[in-house]
């Protein structure tokens, strides 16, 4: 396990083995693919810092008037994993950053565990502004903002979008089905057709360690569709 020990303690893991994610990339790749990958991820980057403007002028809902501010995304502008939360908590809302508290360090060891950073994904929730106390989020805040959301997805095309929890679950895949009707296997993402994978939310582990298990055994489902 060497140096990854400490990240799989962290998941409640103890046994498996640490793979980091090989890229390959298709043989005689020129300069000129390179070069157009490396415009597609700055146009991506340019269109979603100005949706993150337009999110931090939003006042579709009453969570405006309760925000410090808003919470956006933050990650590699094309990243082929994607990772959808619920909402921002207390934290999140001071620093304008998702998954910076409790929840987020153990995201981080999750990621570590199948051989990502935080650097290589791209995290975003399903609301963009924190409900006040933390409560859950109403049906019309998720209507509200999702198409934020939608639009983020759409210019990052992920390979693979990880859904943590029942909020993040139900609002990308418009159902409402239960988190254990939902995990286990792939799904489509209703817009773009990309595989999209449910899991429980690191808050909920924090809570009910005994399901890390679990929550590792759907991250190495997305891995699989990945790979
Ligand atoms: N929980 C979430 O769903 N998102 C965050 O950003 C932090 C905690």
């Amino acid at each position: 396990m060497g140096r990854h020990a400490p990240y799989l303690r962290e998941m409640g893991l103890v046994q498996w083995r640490h793979v980091s994610p090989v890229r390959v990339e298709p043989a005689g790749s020129s300069g000129v693919e390179v070069t157009a990958k490396a415009a597609c991820s700055q146009e991506a980057a340019n269109a979603l810092s100005a949706l993150a403007d337009d999110a931090a002028a939003c006042e579709r809902c009453d969570l405006c008037r309760t925000r410090n501010q808003t919470v956006f995304g933050v990650g590699s502008p094309r990243a082929r994993w994607l990772f959808v939360g619920e909402a921002p908590g207390a934290e999140e809302d001071k620093q304008g950053m998702p998954f910076v508290g409790r929840a987020g360090a153990l995201l981080s060891a999750m990621l570590f565990s199948i051989g990502l950073s935080r650097e290589d994904v791209y995290i975003a929730n399903v609301l963009k502004c924190r409900p006040p106390n933390n409560r859950d989020p109403l049906g019309r805040e998720v209507r509200e903002c999702s198409p934020f959301l939608h639009q983020q997805i759409s210019w990052v095309q992920p390979e693979i979008i990880v859904a943590m929890g029942r909020f993040a679950a139900q609002a990308l895949l418009e159902t409402d089905q239960s988190l254990g009707q939902l995990r286990g296997h792939s799904h489509k993402y209703k817009i773009n057709e990309l595989p999209l994978v449910v899991t429980y939310h690191p808050a909920y582990l924090l809570r009910s360690p005994s399901a890390k298990g679990k929550s590792w055994e759907d991250l190495t489902l997305a891995q699989s569709i990945v790979d």
